[in-house]
Order: structure tokens, then sequence, then C-alpha cells
């Protein structure tokens, strides 16, 4: 089946706390919240990030589908603090990597992004999703910061200039 990417519609509640929170399982290191901090939030919370991503150019979600399986998701945010675009939440299902979702959805949110430059934070040795994002036109900007869920760990800073 090929792999199809489309944005969040206010109805996807249920689909985006289902596919986030086994991100969060998944893959702890990679995330800036924690299982434990996101398995608790209200219906509401899910109810208005849907709603809230699923139009306009402030924030986003993308799904992408396996016929109609979802097997990952990417969001997007404009910054308070700048003209960028944060590229956040990356995951591919384990079962469907290597097929070219991650590059998909990251093509999703430059589309999105309409010429605006994309940041984002990738851990350091996450080489699989710092080689994904290299394909895709970032580099490193030189900062890096403690990542907010595990602080003894490093993420760094990438950037892909928009125009
Ligand atoms: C990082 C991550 C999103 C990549 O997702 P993915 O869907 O596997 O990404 P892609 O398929 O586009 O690219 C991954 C690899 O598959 C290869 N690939 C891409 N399209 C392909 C295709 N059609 N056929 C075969 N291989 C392909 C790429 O060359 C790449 O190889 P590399 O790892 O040697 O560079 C995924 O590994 C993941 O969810 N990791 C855990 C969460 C995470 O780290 N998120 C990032 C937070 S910053």
């Amino acid at each position: 089946m090929p792999i199809t990417v489309r944005r969040i519609q206010p109805d996807d509640v249920d689909l985006l706390r289902r596919v986030r929170l086994a991100a969060l399982r998944d893959t702890p290191d990679a995330f800036a919240k924690t299982h434990a901090e996101e398995s608790v939030y209200p219906d509401e919370f899910w109810d208005g990030r849907a709603r809230s991503n699923a139009s306009g150019p402030e924030h986003t979600t993308f799904f992408a589908f396996d016929g109609g399986d979802c097997v990952g998701l990417v969001g997007g945010h404009q910054a308070l603090d700048g003209d960028h675009v944060d590229l956040v939440s990356m995951w591919t299902d384990p079962a469907a990597r290597g097929r070219g979702v991650g590059a998909a959805l990251v093509a999703a949110v430059l589309e999105w992004a309409d010429g605006r430059t994309v940041e984002l934070w990738v851990t350091h040795g996450n080489d699989g999703a710092k080689r994904l994002y290299e394909r895709c036109g970032f580099v490193e900007t030189g900062a890096h910061q403690a990542l907010p869920s595990d602080p003894c760990k490093d993420e760094i800073r990438m950037r892909r200039t928009g125009g």
C-alpha cells in the first residue's frame, strides 16, 4: 500500500490521543513530554488540540496512513518568539519505518510552513532521525539544551531556512 499523509480533522480526537501516546510509550527519549504526563490529559485537551491543529498557519498535525492504518504523525507550531515554525512530535510506528513515512511527514510540514523557516530539536545520539532531517535540508544550528523529559540527555537544534 502506498503511504498517504493528511492533516488532522477536528473529529480525529481519539486517533490523535492513541497515536501520540503510542509514540511516547515507544520512544520516551525522543520527546519533551512523557507518557506519564500526557496519558492523564483530559478529553478536553485532545479535543482542543485536534480542533486547533486542523486549520490555519499557527498549529498543525499530520497523520501518515498505510491503507487504513495510521503509521505516524508529526506536528508543527508557529513559534511565539519568532517567525519560524517548530517541527515537533515526529514519530513512525516501528513496523512502518524505513519506507519514507518520516520523509513524507517532514514534507507535509514544509508545505504547510509555506516558505517559513522550520526548526526542531533532536536528541543527541538519535542518528536515524538526524539523518532524516539532514536529507530534508536541515542543518545543525550549534544550539543545544537538556532534553526536558530527561535532563541527563542533550538535544540538538536543527534548522531549515525558508524562502
Ligand atoms: C526518526 C523516524 C521518525 C524516521 O521515520 P521513518 O519513517 O523510518 O523515516 P524514513 O523511512 O523517511 O527514513 C528512514 C530510513 O529509511 C530509508 N528509506 C526512506 N524511504 C525508503 C523507501 N521507500 N524504501 C526503503 N528505505 C527507505 C531512508 O533512506 C532512511 O535510511 P537511514 O536511516 O539509513 O537514513 C523514526 O525512526 C521514529 O519514529 N523514531 C522514533 C521517534 C523519533 O526519534 N522521532 C524523532 C524525534 S526528533
